[in-house]
């Protein structure tokens, strides 16, 4: 019916998160209510919940884009990704971010954000937890075959 195609739908992902999803003829207002829906996520509480390295699992998602966490540690591989610019926020550790002409090296409140096209090779000497901002369905190791890959990301 026509109402339906004019509202915002909340489509719920897993137990906490739900998506807006806003159709092309969405009318005015903007303002919604939505009373315990909207709830914080502590980002620490979910890296604790990962166990192995390399292994982005999602935690919220917004316009397209999917906020991930992960535990790394030791080498990832060089890769690009053909379409979609990454980013890196270091919470806790070191992270090395390696490009082929030079290396940025990340601390905890530290962001980088590697532009699509462009390899790197996320390096990190001890464990280091890390967030990350790309859009949904974002290959992490830019379609690399190699035993890190995952093929199903994970929401928790
Ligand atoms: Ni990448």
């Amino acid at each position: 019916d026509r109402s339906s195609s004019t509202k915002i739908k909340d489509l719920k992902i897993g137990e906490n998160h739900t998506i807006s999803i806003i159709p092309t003829k969405y009318q005015f207002p903007r303002v919604r209510n939505l009373p315990n829906k909207v709830n914080k996520i502590d980002l620490n509480q979910k890296i604790a919940l990962i166990e192995d390295r390399w292994n982005p699992h999602i935690v919220a998602s917004l316009n397209g884009q999917d906020v991930k966490v992960a535990k790394v540690e030791g080498e990832f591989v060089w890769h690009a990704h053909d379409r979609e610019d990454e980013l890196f926020f270091v919470i806790k550790g070191c992270l090395e971010m390696q490009f082929r002409d030079k290396i940025e090296v990340l601390k905890p409140g530290q962001i980088i954000v590697v532009p699509c096209g462009v390899e790197h090779r996320p390096v990190a000497t001890e464990e280091t937890w890390i967030m990350l901002l790309e859009p949904h369905g974002t290959d992490h190791t830019g379609g690399v075959k190699t035993p890190l890959r995952q093929d199903q990301i994970k929401r928790i």
